[in-house]
């Protein structure tokens, strides 16, 4: 990856730490997409001490945020004109319904309208790449993901399941219309979702928003680390193996069967133009 310029969004915990650490070693410049500068600073410096480089850079964006995404990719292309892979991780669970600055119910906010958005910001710059790679967080949690565009933000029935499987699905949605697109214009960029299965992260303890540290310290045993956790999203962002692949969505480095509803195209170029309504675009 020598050379190469890749951004990794919430860089600074469980596996965007993980994929960061790994593609620092191998050569790219790595950019650590944070929201908070305490912790961004600890990471970079982890980062940076784990992967023997200091090619790492940070750079803070809120993704619950239009105005601050739309702030980091104006630095971000300020600085690099071309981005040779986009790893869209960051992710929330939040027990209680929690609203972004835009308004958004936070899981959809977050983990799809931020990342939909700021893909399409710095999309130019990946399509500069010689092979630019997008790679998608989604999870196995996307096969029970429904999603009513006359509740979006689940004003009325919400649960952490439901508002966490509606935005996992959301980024399937979002990777096979997306590579739909990318076909058509006839480039050589791919964008790939995957699942990478049940790690020990921060996910769903975070703060004061999650489930607490006693669950996580009770289930640690039967995760994965987030460095196994992070191994496919790290082989789709590097191995010459699925150059040219696009649009699937992969667990354990394999493409991986995915809901019926997830392959309901119709319905991803529905959710992409109201994507887009809701980001401004
Ligand atoms: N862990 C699992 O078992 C599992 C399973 C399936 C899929 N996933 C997916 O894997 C991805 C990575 O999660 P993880 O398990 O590694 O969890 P994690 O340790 O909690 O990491 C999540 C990262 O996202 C960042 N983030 C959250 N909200 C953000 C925002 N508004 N703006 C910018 N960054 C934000 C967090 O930053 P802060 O530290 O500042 O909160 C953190 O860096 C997520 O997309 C998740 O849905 C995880």
């Amino acid at each position: 990856m020598q050379n190469q310029t890749v951004l990794v969004t919430g860089a600074n915990s469980g596996m965007g730490l993980a994929t960061t650490i790994a593609l620092a070693r191998r050569g790219a410049h790595v950019v650590m997409l944070c929201r908070s500068q305490q912790r961004g600073n600890a990471a970079l410096a982890e980062a940076r001490a784990q992967s023997g480089t200091d090619r790492i850079e940070l750079m803070l964006c809120d993704l619950g945020s239009l105005a601050s995404i739309r702030a980091f990719a104006a630095a971000f292309l300020a600085k690099h004109s071309t981005l040779d892979v986009l790893v869209n991780n960051a992710g929330v669970v939040t027990v209680k319904r929690q609203t972004t600055t835009d308004g958004f119910e936070a899981m959809l906010g977050v983990n799809h309208l931020g990342h939909f958005l700021l893909t399409q910001l710095l999309l130019d710059a990946i399509l500069r790449s010689p092979n630019g790679r997008i790679v998608n967080v989604s999870s196995g949690a996307h096969k029970i993901g429904r999603f009513d565009f006359d509740n979006p933000f689940l004003v009325k029935g919400y649960s952490p399941w439901r508002g966490y499987s509606q935005s996992k699905i959301a980024n399937i949605w979002f990777t096979r219309e997306l590579a739909r697109r990318l076909a058509l214009e006839g480039g050589s960029a791919t964008v790939n979702a995957l699942h990478p299965g049940a790690v020990g992260t921060n996910i769903g303890v975070n703060r004061d928003t999650g489930f607490g540290k006693t669950v996580l310290r009770l289930l640690r045993p039967f995760f994965l680390t987030p460095e196994q956790g992070a191994d496919t999203a790290i082989y789709l962002a590097t191995s010459p193996d699925v150059r040219g692949v696009s649009g699937e969505y992969f667990y354990q480095r394999l493409v991986a069967p995915i809901s019926e509803l997830a392959q309901d195209d119709a319905l991803a170029r529905r959710f992409w133009d109201w994507s887009a309504s809701q980001v401004g675009l």
